[in-house]
């Protein structure tokens, strides 16, 4: 046998690696709004160790977490009005990472204009912090999103950092691309979670479905049809958005209607990720709600035979390894989402190294909400 292989352009995302770069042209969740406050919190995000605060002002800030004097971390430093003093040797850092202080040094510290503390750009919205690791010269508008922004009667929007729809840990140990891809993968849903683990959804999901694929002007967008017994079309359109954008309706189908959630994919490093949603509810804790339960179960409550017995996506995907091994796939006609999804994520990566600007990103504060075709529709056939 070959020397196993995976598609390392496709899958890492440290500084400097092509789509590590690619990530770093778009704005990404890593946190609730709760998470910034007055205790360092530590956050990880395309394998950099980062210190998420909010100082007095209410001002939030992410700055690397080893601190640019002598390098021990911020995460036991404090929170002050003016920013966050590294516990060593006091160092005061804003926002921003400008060295306000140096305490130890003569006259509060003749250098503290030439050292910055490495930073990142942040907004608030939906619940969620974003964070902007790309060139400066670079960085997009933070999109609003119609699904987000439009709401029907009673609803507004919540926020969720543990959500693997199927049920598992808040950090999954995999490279994300094994999720994201399954988002292009509908035929996984009549049996993994249709027949192998009995009908986790709904019967109407558990039906082998019609499916097309195609490209969107924001990545890859997937229509599954379903004739219902008496002769109405169920149609279901997901679609995954570049660069790491999960716009999946509630599989439970509890009404035929627009898309409901967006999920972020939020690669950690090269093998975690985990997922941060916003989405409109009625109620507080809604999307938690949401959870699905196997055997009558919660996912960590289960006993591993349990697990074995009643697989959903954790184990498929984290089943598929830390980055699954391409160079051994063999594709069949239901896998064309994903070679799609491949092939579009190629073709940014190409764009970004010959400079151009990927899709999807937007420098006009003015322009309009995106619009997602995701929905669960019923039609007359
Ligand atoms: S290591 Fe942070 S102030 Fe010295
Ligand atoms: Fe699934």
């Amino acid at each position: 046998m070959r020397a196993p292989r995976h598609r390392a352009e496709l899958t890492e995302v440290t500084r400097g690696t092509p789509m590590g770069e690619l990530l770093r042209r778009y704005w990404h969740p890593i946190g609730l709004v709760g998470d910034a406050g007055e205790v360092p919190h530590k956050v990880r995000a395309l394998g950099e160790d980062l210190i998420l605060f909010r100082d007095a002002k209410g001002c939030a800030g992410l700055l690397h977490a080893r601190c640019c004097h002598r390098g021990t971390t911020l995460y036991y430093g404090k929170v002050e009005e003016k920013g966050l003093r590294c516990c060593y040797h006091g160092w005061l850092f804003d926002t921003q990472g400008h060295c306000l202080e140096q305490p130890c040094e003569p006259q509060g510290g003749l250098f503290k204009d030439k050292v910055r503390q490495p930073w990142y750009p942040l907004e608030e919205r939906y619940g969620l912090i974003f964070a902007y690791m790309g060139p400066l010269t670079k960085k997009p508008v933070l999109p609003r999103y119609d699904c987000l922004e439009t709401m029907d009667a009673g609803e507004f929007v919540e926020a969720d950092d543990t959500s693997l729809g199927g049920g598992g840990p808040a950090i999954i140990p995999c490279n994300w691309l094994q999720h994201y891809e399954n988002i292009v993968d509908p035929f996984h849903v009549p049996v993994l979670h249709g027949s192998f683990s009995g009908p986790q959804f709904t019967t109407m999901m558990a039906s082998m479905p019609q499916v097309s694929f195609e490209t969107s002007p924001r990545g890859v967008l997937v229509r599954s049809t379903r004739r219902q017994e008496d002769g109405k079309v169920f149609a279901r359109v997901t679609e995954a958005g570049l660069p790491t954008l999960r716009v999946v309706p509630n599989p439970r189908v509890a009404e035929f209607a627009r898309v409901e959630s967006i999920g972020w994919v939020l690669p950690i490093d090269d093998t975690s990720f985990r997922i941060y949603v916003a989405g409109r509810v009625k109620q507080q804790g809604d999307i938690d709600r949401m959870r699905s339960k196997f055997n009558g179960k919660f996912w960590w409550d289960m006993t591993e035979e349990e697990h074995q017995r009643f697989p959903g996506d954790y184990e498929a995907q984290v089943g598929q390894g830390p980055i699954t091994v391409h160079s051994e796939e063999h594709f069949g006609q239901s896998d064309r989402g994903i070679l799609m999804l491949r092939r579009v994520l190629q073709a940014e990566l190409e764009a970004v190294a010959a400079g151009r600007d990927p899709i999807g990103v937007s420098f006009d504060r003015e322009a309009p909400s995106v619009v997602f075709e995701a929905g669960n529709f019923m039609r007359e056939a």
